[in-house]
C-alpha cells in the first residue's frame, strides 16, 4: 500500500505514513489563474493499493476536483486499487430529497468518485451513516468520538454530561457517555427546509452544576451550540465545553459559541484549524493497517 499526500491533508497523511510505515506518495498541486487546479503524483504507483488522503472542507468544490484528479491519475499510472481517505466528507449532509425538485448532493458526488477512478472509501462520522448504502463502492465510516471523549477525560471531565443537540446525534452522545462515564441526554431541534434556520426546544435535563460537553458531528455556523448552550444555561449547568468532528467553524462561529458561556472549542483535523486538538491519525493508521491485510 502507498499512501498518497492529498494538498488538503498533508500533515495528517504524514501522521498517518508515519504510524503505519506506509511509504508515501506526494502531490504536485497548484492553481491556475483561472481558479482550475493542477495535480501531480510525484512516485510510482504500478500494481499498488493506494489509499488517497484528502479532506473536503471549503473550498469543497477545488477539493473534491483534486480528489478526483489524483484518483485517475493513480489509475492512469496503474494503480490496483484506489482507495479514498476522506475524513470530512463534503455535501454529505445533503443525503436525500428533502423538497421536490432537489437532488441528493452526496450521490453525485460518489458517483463522481467512482467514475474518477475510486473503488473503496473511508471517511469519518459521516452525517448519516445510511447514506452509505447508496454509494457505488463499499465505504465505511469511522467514529472519533471515543477520541474526543478521551480528550475530555484527560482534562479531568470525568462523568461529564454528554449532550446531543438534536435525537440523529444522540448515538455520539451514546458513544461520548460510554468513555466520560456520566450521563447522556439530547434536545430537540427543529429545521425549515426552505430557509435552513434551526430552533431548539428546552426539555428538563439533569445538568444543574454538572459540567456538560455537547458533542455533535459538525460545528458549521455554530447556530446549533449556541442554542444548546443558552438551554443549559438556563437550565444550572456549572461548565459547558463542546467538541465536534468537523470543525468547519465558519464566519465568526467561534466568536459566538464562546460568547454564549461555552468554555473550550474541540475538533479533529479533519478540518485543520487552532480548534483541532485531537488527531484522527492513529483511528485512520489502524483502518488503513486492516485494509493493507485485508
Ligand atoms: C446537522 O444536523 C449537523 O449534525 C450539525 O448539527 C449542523 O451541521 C451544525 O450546523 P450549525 O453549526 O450551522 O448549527
Amino acid at each position: 500500500m502507498k499512501i498518497v499526500l492529498g494538498p488538503a491533508l498533508q500533515e495528517l497523511g504524514e501522521k498517518i505514513s508515519q504510524l503505519t510505515s506506509i511509504p508515501i506518495v506526494s502531490v504536485a498541486s497548484k492553481t491556475f489563474p483561472d481558479g482550475e487546479n493542477y495535480v501531480r503524483l510525484e512516485g510510482t504507483v504500478q500494481d499498488e493499493h493506494v489509499a488517497i488522503v484528502q479532506t473536503t472542507c471549503a473550498p469543497q468544490d477545488s477539493r473534491l476536483m483534486q480528489l478526483a484528479f489524483m484518483a485517475a491519475a493513480a489509475k492512469r499510472n496503474k494503480a490496483r486499487k484506489v482507495t479514498a481517505v476522506v475524513p470530512y466528507l463534503a455535501y454529505a449532509r445533503q443525503d436525500k430529497i428533502f423538497l421536490q425538485g432537489e437532488n441528493a448532493s452526496i450521490e453525485t458526488v460518489v458517483y463522481m468518485l467512482k467514475a474518477s477512478g475510486v473503488d473503496a472509501l473511508v471517511t469519518v462520522n459521516i452525517h448519516a451513516e445510511n447514506a452509505l448504502s447508496n454509494f457505488p463502492f463499499p465505504a465505511k465510516t469511522l467514529s472519533a468520538i471515543p477520541f474526543l471523549a478521551e480528550y475530555f477525560m484527560q482534562k479531568g471531565c470525568k462523568k461529564a454530561f454528554a449532550l446531543a443537540p438534536d435525537k440523529g446525534a444522540m448515538y455520539i452522545a451514546e458513544q461520548a457517555r460510554s468513555v466520560l462515564g456520566g450521563e447522556a441526554g439530547h434536545l430537540e431541534k427543529q429545521r425549515d427546509r426552505y430557509t435552513g434556520q434551526t430552533s431548539q426546544t428546552a426539555k428538563h435535563l439533569d445538568v444543574k452544576g454538572k459540567a456538560v460537553i455537547i458533542f455533535d458531528d459538525i460545528i458549521s455556523t455554530g447556530g446549533t451550540i449556541v442554542g444548546a448552550a443558552k438551554i443549559l444555561r438556563e437550565q444550572g449547568a456549572a461548565h459547558i465545553y463542546t467538541a465536534c468532528v468537523h470543525g468547519l467553524l465558519i464566519g465568526d462561529a467561534e466568536k459566538r459559541i464562546l460568547d454564549a458561556g461555552v468554555e473550550e472549542i474541540v475538533a479533529t483535523d479533519s478540518v485543520p484549524s487552532h480548534v483541532s486538538k485531537v488527531s484522527l491519525a492513529p483511528l485512520i493508521a489502524k483502518a488503513l493497517k486492516a485494509l493493507e491485510s485485508g
